[in-house]
């Protein structure tokens, strides 16, 4: 296998329900994971929204789908032509972390459902998954009906026929089913075609303001650093729009919370880019796509343990407002993801989980009608206007998705 040095180009989520195979798969197409790497960045930046980078390639003189691969080496004996380097955001499976997997999916051009031929469907976090795919509006979907080596063909096309039932009506519908075995590594020739056929690389300009969404961030310096060695905070992300460079300055939002006069309030961070990370290099440049690290002059104590994650960096003066509150229109569910139950109206006074890009906050309700409410926020949020909202409720022990705002103007 190898990896290039090119920033990957697109990001693409693995989604699909605890144990069918997204951390097989991943490994099968890029043969390695990021957080392997040694370096501290990386490491760093990997571990809770895992990302992988692999160089899709195309053997030359061969038909589709079999030309496809992630191997230099041609089973003839030619070399393999690059064709595009993607990124996969791999989607924790467990069901508490449906917060993760939607701040996620805000980073995700496209998704692979992943979906083991070994259990009916849909398991919870299939579904669970899917609407969130929904939800952020991601309709480019390859479905990878995984584990084919376990299941005798009655069973595969049994299980084909409940996906296919599964997605009609969805934003899955008319997504290619690829029958594979990740940890045989068969089939994978077929998925890449799908994928190069089903998630391009989205158009994207290089005049727009850059606008990174922050996923994590931490202090890299090892315990017991004396100050003349510090290393500034180093925030992790994707860049949604637009280009940084070091020695960019740049801005966060909504930042920090400081005391003035007895009240508190959320300022701007300003610093200065120190260096960059992305696929597997140091560029001078980086661009939408893929994971990157971004080296700042910021005290690392306010960057230690994602405590800037959720937050959004660019240019100062060009970022969306800083929200202690808003309205929103309000789309419910009909049924309560994950359980049965049918969806309630909100009520004032409730509080509500709220995932904005990357960020997570609780809300509670001040009003609510029909089709609409307003929260006032424990944490303020970086949004603009007409921003997507996945609202969640509390239900027993756990926060339940039940259903989309719309940020007002
Ligand atoms: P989470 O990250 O916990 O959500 O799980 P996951 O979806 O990443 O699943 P993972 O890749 O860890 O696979 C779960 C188990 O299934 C592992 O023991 C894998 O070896 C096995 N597995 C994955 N794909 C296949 C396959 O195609 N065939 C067989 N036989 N086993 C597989």
């Amino acid at each position: 296998m190898t990896q290039e040095t090119t920033q990957p180009e697109v990001n693409i989520g693995l989604v699909g329900h605890v144990d069918h195979g997204k951390t097989t798969l991943v490994e099968a197409l890029s043969g390695s994971w990021t957080d392997q790497h040694s370096e501290e960045m990386k490491r760093g930046i990997s571990i809770r929204l895992g990302y992988a980078d692999t160089t899709f390639r195309k053997c030359p003189g061969v038909d589709e789908p079999d030309c496809y691969t992630v191997d230099e080496a041609c089973p003839d004996g030619e070399t393999s032509e690059p064709l595009r380097t993607v990124s996969f955001v791999d989607a924790p499976g467990h069901e508490t972390l449906m917060a993760t997997m939607l701040a996620g999916a805000s980073l995700m051009d496209g998704a692979v459902l992943v979906v083991s031929a070994t259990e009916d469907v849909p398991q919870a976090q299939t579904e669970e998954h899917l609407m969130a795919l929904d939800i952020i509006g991601i309709d480019n979907i390859v479905i990878a009906q995984n584990k084919l080596d376990l299941v005798d063909r009655e069973r595969a096309m049994e299980n084909y026929e409940q996906i296919q039932e599964f997605v009609e009506g969805t934003v899955a519908e008319d997504a290619p089913i690829i029958p594979i075995s990740a940890q045989q590594e068969t089939n994978l020739d077929v998925l890449i075609g799908a994928i190069e056929e089903t998630i391009p690389t989205p158009d994207r300009s290089d005049d727009d303001n850059a606008e990174m969404f922050v996923a994590r961030s931490f202090d890299i310096n090892r315990p017991g650093t004396t100050w003349e060695d510090l290393t500034g905070g180093v925030v992790g992300g994707s860049l949604v729009s637009g280009e940084l460079t070091p020695d960019d300055e740049i801005e966060l939002r909504p930042g920090r919370e400081v005391e003035e006069g007895g009240q508190t309030e959320w300022q701007p961070l300003t610093t200065t880019i120190r260096s960059l990370q992305a696929g597997d290099g140091a560029p001078d440049s980086v661009g939408p796509g893929g994971l990157i690290g971004v080296g700042t002059g910021l005290d690392p104590s306010l960057t230690k343990g994602d405590s800037l994650g959720g937050q959004v960096a660019g240019e100062p003066g060009t970022l969306p407002p800083t929200r202690n509150g808003f309205e929103m229109d309000v789309e419910l569910l009909d049924r309560v993801v994950g359980e049965n139950d049918e969806v309630e109206t909100i009520s004032t006074g409730e509080p509500l989980m709220l995932t904005v890009g990357t960020a997570t906050t609780v809300g509670a309700v001040t009003s609510a009608r029909d089709g609409e409410c307003e929260v006032n926020l424990k944490r303020p949020v970086c949004a603009r206007d007409g921003a997507t909202i996945a609202i969640n409720r509390r239900v027993g022990a756990r926060w339940r998705l039940i259903g989309i705002g719309t940020l007002r103007a």
